[in-house]
């Protein structure tokens, strides 16, 4: 039997890189950072989650397929708004890297919408267009300061996907595959969040009064929309033991742990009404 050399790989060394450079750690603080962050954490769908699990749902089957419907939609819509305003935000900062940090996020979205396709096939529900969220985008990115009023509305959508994941993971009636692929996304979703408040803190860096005061204006009029929205999905909510009230408290409270942007953009009365129920 001929003998087969298999040739080891030698590591180049290049002489010219800075060691400090190829061990810099993460940090969320930073666009590079967070693209590390992101390429460290990757996963592929297929192989973290096992498919081959079989979904029993019971009596929260409907209500739990009908959230999943909405979710589908609202992702599918954030992955589109990012692609279209990533760089357009980066020339107006003028900060390149933001480009590859949003490119990791619209891969991040790109396995989300890939797992909840594969998830309601196998429920025999794939995803059907919804509509519920076409005036909230509409609203977040059509006329003045799209990029300002996307990276503010997607603090809201990014902090609300999150407290949803949170909650759906402590639910005893979801299956066991479901919280897989929320727990799985839930990771990629806590590294938006902190990459979307990196937004917002640029953002606000550059806003002087007068656009602060348009852009608080627009939030007023999102946070309506959207908790309303939210408030719709109460009767599937009720089927799963999810209740719109505490995820809008639980997002407001989480936005307001920024303390400029809770000085500026949460002092009015819907948001403090939740925040006062925390
Ligand atoms: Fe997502
Ligand atoms: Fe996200």
């Amino acid at each position: 039997m001929p003998v087969q050399v298999i040739e080891k790989a030698v590591p180049v060394i290049h002489e010219d890189v800075d060691v400090d450079v190829e061990l810099r750690k993460p940090s969320a603080k930073t666009w590079e950072g967070l693209s590390q962050m992101a390429f460290a954490a990757n996963w592929d769908p297929e192989k973290a989650i096992n498919w081959n699990q079989s979904i029993e749902l019971g009596a929260v089957r409907d209500g739990w397929v009908n959230i999943l419907h909405y979710f589908y939609e609202g992702e599918w819509q954030g992955l589109e708004i990012i692609e279209r305003l990533m760089n357009k935000a980066a020339h107006i900062y003028n900060i390149p890297e933001m480009v590859t940090y949003y490119s990791t996020q619209c891969f991040d979205e790109a396995k989300h919408l890939y797992v909840f396709r594969r998830y309601l096939e196998k429920l025999q529900s794939p995803p059907s267009k919804q509509r519920a969220f076409d005036p909230l985008v509409w609203l977040a990115t059509s006329g003045p300061m799209p990029v300002e009023r996307w990276i503010f509305g997607t603090f809201f959508t990014e902090t609300m996907a999150g407290a949803i994941f949170q909650r759906t993971l402590e639910l005893p009636a979801i299956d066991p595959l479901g919280k897989e692929m929320i727990k799985w996304q839930l990771k990629d979703e806590s590294r938006h969040i902190a990459g979307t408040k990196l937004g917002v803190q640029t953002m606000m860096d550059h806003a002087g009064p007068v656009k602060t005061w348009f852009l608080k204006m627009w939030f007023r009029l999102f946070c309506q929309l959207a908790v309303k929205e939210v408030r719709n999905l109460k009767p599937y909510g009720d089927q799963v033991g999810m209740d719109p009230e505490y995820i809008l408290r639980k997002c407001f409270n989480k936005m307001a742990e920024m303390p400029e942007f809770k000085q500026k953009f949460l002092d009015f009365p819907l948001a403090e009404s939740f925040l006062k129920t925390a």
